[in-house]
């Protein structure tokens, strides 16, 4: 999380930065920081301000600074409240030396300590000041590049720096470490961003900071180095992509927006299949290696796990192989077996969670490993062996919607794809399950237009009043259970869990009462259907308010319900992406009832870059 943004060269820095800085908000919100380098006064300047980009403006505008060099930052907090003081950029004792930090130094304490008995002077409780006060340290007894190795040599955990320096006026130091970095290359000027969309529409040019990495920048040219001090090649590459201010369309949040473009990611998903490009789909395994493939292993966090969960059942029923889903903040916590004919497929919507990411550099280089996501200049896509883009557009909420739609379209088409190859299903087969997802994805739609009315002026206000709600499934609807609760709660503040419908008897049954609401969304295998609905007669039983997502005919599971949803049939798997876009939109209307900042909930960034 938090975003770094840098500029040196021939124009002023503030509206770069400031465009820069509102580009990545998604990554943290919680404060946020300009620094530069008077040329005049030949002086670091600083403004803070806690919350966005739009606070820091008003700031600025109230005392403007400027200089041809500057940093900025958006903060998601780790270490200490969202205070000014804990906002970056942060500076030595002597404010010498100003910088940004995007990641995690573990150590901090440690080294904070030492530089305590040493005699500086913090100003925060965060672990990013130690980076300034030990650089200050080494730079006492040794240049530039010597010091920064010295700097990295006693730094532990992950770290994107963008730095500038009263000593070295006409530089801008940046160092990487796990957390990503790039540099973009125009013709007045060096950019530095924590995502390309920091510069794009500026620049022509990108250099990937490679793993370990710091680059010395100064306005029309850069060295880059390892963390011994070597010089590096600098390997640039065309970036030409435009900066498109998509807006809301008319729409009053991002997620209302994105919910309503789900009809068109799913064929966006299937024409991309259709058409098999390597841009968009590229597995990296030939005919022979998807024959002898023995099992998937699926990483993910969050609503990207919620999704690969429900691909369990895809690729087992379809592809008849036996898969695994590891959450990736865990993954490497636990003993890794190595097996033959295995392939791990990391799903991440941004492609720079730290924790799917660090999953992936943990298992070992003979492991083949295929990216699922929606950033094709992503960390992950990099780093990887294969990538699956899904081209859902930028998703800009931080609660996921279409990108989950996407996910659960892609994984379907895999789980025929693979089968397909493996010649367990025909030609026939895998053309119908592009025209079952088409057909998903007009019922997606019309339901929220079905139910619009309903929902807006009956159910949210309702749903808006319980502090509390238990979502249940079974089967195939128990992810997708989950990932109701996650986004019911994330954009709303209510807490929520859920079950898989059968354990509930097993403890949790204890909760229900009239003042907590039970959602249970229903399947088309009728022998799970059955079992659901002796679950929601067990919450009927003891006075639960039932809300129910059912299937037409299913008229035991309607009549019991407080509140009812009726989805049309469809193929028994994808009976929970017809129910996506009903569901999204209902937990919309509830946070909007509720009055939230749905776009940015808080405590919460898009681009979870810590671990
Ligand atoms: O970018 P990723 O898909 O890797 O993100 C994973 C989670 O952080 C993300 O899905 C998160 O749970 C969303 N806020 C859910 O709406």
């Amino acid at each position: 999380m938090c975003s770094v943004v840098g500029y040196i060269g021939n124009q002023v820095s503030r509206a770069y930065i400031l465009d820069g800085l509102a580009r990545l908000e998604y990554r943290g919100y919680d404060s946020a920081g300009f620094s530069c380098f008077d040329t005049e006064k030949k002086q670091l300047l600083c403004v803070k301000a806690v919350g966005g980009v739009a606070q820091l403006t008003a700031h600025i505008n109230e005392q403007p600074i400027n200089g041809f060099s500057g940093i900025g930052h958006t903060r998601w907090s780790t270490h200490g409240t969202a205070t000014v003081e804990n906002a970056h950029p942060h500076t030595d004792c002597l404010q010498k030396i100003s910088l940004v930090h995007n990641g995690i130094i573990e150590n901090y304490l440690k080294l904070k300590h030492a530089l305590l008995e040493e005699g500086h002077v913090f100003s925060s409780q965060t672990d990013s000041e130690v980076i300034a006060h030990l650089l200050e340290h080494e730079l006492k007894r040794a240049d530039l590049v010597q010091s920064t190795c010295a700097l990295v040599a006693q730094l532990e955990g992950a770290y994107a720096v963008a730095c500038l320096l009263e000593q070295y006026p006409d530089t801008l130091l940046l160092i990487r470490h796990k957390s990503p970095l790039c540099i973009g290359i125009s013709s007045h000027g060096m950019f530095a961003g924590s995502d390309p969309l920091a510069f794009a529409g500026h620049v022509q040019e990108i250099v990937y900071m490679p793993e370990a990495s710091f680059a010395i920048i100064k306005k029309n040219g850069l060295e880059l180095y390892n963390f011994a001090g070597q010089r590096l090649d600098v390997i640039k590459q065309s970036y030409t992509a435009a900066w498109e201010a998509d807006g809301k369309r008319g729409h009053e949040h991002y997620m209302l927006k994105e919910i309503y473009e789900q009809k068109r990611v799913i064929q966006t998903v299937v024409q991309n299949f259709r058409t098999r490009f390597a841009q968009t789909w590229n597995l990296a395994l030939s005919p022979e290696q998807i024959k002898a493939l023995a099992s998937i292993q699926f990483i993910a966090a969050g609503t990207s796990w919620h999704a690969a969960y429900i691909a369990q059942f895809f690729i087992e029923s379809i592809a008849q192989m036996p898969v695994r889903v590891h959450l990736a903040s865990e993954f490497r916590s636990l003993p890794f077996f190595s097996e033959l004919n295995t392939v791990f497929i990391a799903i991440s919507q941004s492609g720079e969670t730290a924790d799917t990411l660090e999953s992936i550099r943990f298992l070992p280089k003979s492991v083949h490993t295929i990216a699922l996501t929606n950033t094709p200049l992503s960390s992950l896509v990099r780093e990887t062996n294969g990538a699956i883009l899904m081209d859902a557009g930028t998703e800009i909420a931080v609660a996921s919607t279409k990108a989950f739609t996407a996910q659960i379209a892609s994984l379907y088409l895999l789980a025929h794809y693979i089968a397909h190859q493996k010649q367990i299903i025909t030609n026939q087969a895998l053309d119908q399950a592009e025209i079952d997802l088409l057909l998903v994805s007009e019922i997606l739609e019309s339901l929220i237009e079905r139910y619009k009315q309903e929902i807006i002026s009956t159910w949210a206000p309702r749903y808006a009043s319980y502090k509390q709600a238990i979502f249940l499934g079974r089967h195939i609807s128990y992810p997708f259970a989950r990932e109701a609760a996650l986004k019911l709660k994330e954009i709303t503040y209510i807490f929520t869990d859920s079950y898989p419908a059968g354990e509930l008897k097993h403890g949790s049954i204890a909760l229900i009462d009239s003042s907590t609401p039970v959602f249970i969304f229903s399947v088309l295998d009728p022998d799970v259907y059955k079992k659901l609905l002796s679950n929601a007669q067990e919450v009927k039983a003891r006075s639960g308010h039932l809300v129910v997502f059912a299937f037409e005919g299913q008229e035991e599971l309607i009549a019991l319900a407080d509140c009812v949803f009726i989805i049309p049939v469809v193929k028994p798997l994808l009976g929970v992406l017809a129910m996506t876009g009903l569901m999204q939109f209902l937990v919309y209307h509830i946070a909007r009832e509720l009055k939230r900042p749905i776009d940015k909930p808080r405590n919460l960034a898009k681009s979870v870059t810590v671990e």
